[in-house]
């Protein structure tokens, strides 16, 4: 591929330091994500891609810490940044979807308030008319109906499934260059999954380079252009999804595969 990536990580090491043992989370990955494309990290339970994702973002926390590696977002390091600086990419150039949308939506916010922010600090000077339309058209693209209502809510008056598509609508408003979404559609029914999915698609024609971290191979098929497995930690299998799919190279992937074919 000539085209250079958005993001493209080297060697990222992230590991926890527990009293009786280290756990080495992530253990020098490295993935390049490219524009208009969806690259699936892929693994199952506890193989690394939650806190892969969290380190991307600098937001592991103690006992966990990012021992080394390069993150390269547009050519700058995200690792030479201070938290400040860190705080002008999160969300505008970088945005994200975590698996626990409870406990990254601010509880003492409403969700018109989680949307104004994103607004306020990506895309100044839009009257508080046009920003309501927005928040209307974002919420009703992620499925979410009733949107006034949703609108003047708190995340505890909403279900989980709820506030993950509130994170997704904050995600596609930020029209940010990339999306990491970690397990955007686990705890929601397949038609608001399928919704979801075909916005990442409608996203990644839009030119957005999309990570989209999953335990589902099924998914994986229907949506990716690139393919990461990683187990314990580390990248065991990668290429196109053709070439991870016909030609899978650690039976690691060949076990992954033959759970749903
Ligand atoms: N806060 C933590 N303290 C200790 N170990 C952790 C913590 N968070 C994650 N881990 C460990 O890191 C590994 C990867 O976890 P995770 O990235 O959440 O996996 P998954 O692929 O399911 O998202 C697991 O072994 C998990 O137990
Ligand atoms: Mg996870």
């Amino acid at each position: 591929m000539a085209e250079q990536p958005v993001l493209s990580i080297r060697n990222l090491k992230t590991y926890f330091y527990l009293e009786e043992q280290i756990v080495k989370a992530v253990d020098g990955v490295s993935l390049d994500v490219y524009k208009g494309r969806i690259t699936a990290l892929v693994g199952g339970s506890g193989s690394g891609k939650s806190v892969m994702s969290l380190s991307i973002f600098n937001l592991v926390d103690q006992p966990g810490k990012i021992i080394g590696g390069e993150i390269w977002l547009n050519g700058v390091n995200l690792r030479t940044l201070s938290e400040k600086q860190l705080l002008k990419i999160r969300g505008k150039e970088i945005a994200m979807i975590f698996q626990d949308p409870t406990s990254s939506l601010n509880p003492v916010l409403k969700v018109k308030k989680h949307l104004a922010e994103v607004i306020r600090t990506h895309q100044k000077g839009i009257g508080k008319k046009e920003a309501l339309r927005m928040f209307r058209d974002v919420l009703s693209r992620v499925g979410l109906k009733n949107t006034d209502q949703i609108l003047e809510s708190y995340p505890f008056e909403l279900s989980g499934g709820m506030c993950q598509r509130v994170m997704v609508a904050m995600g596609l408003l930020a029209q940010a260059h990339v999306l990491i979404a970690d397990e955007p559609t686990s705890s929601l029914d397949l038609t608001t999954q399928a919704a979801i999915l075909e916005e990442l698609t409608r996203l990644k024609k839009e030119g957005m380079a999309i990570v989209l971290i999953t335990h589902d191979l099924g998914v994986v098929a229907q949506m990716a252009d690139d393919v990461y497995v990683i187990k314990d930690g580390k990248i065991v299998d990668s290429g196109t999804v053709y070439q991870v799919f016909e030609a899978p190279k650690h039976d690691y992937t060949r076990s992954l595969l033959e759970a749903i074919f």
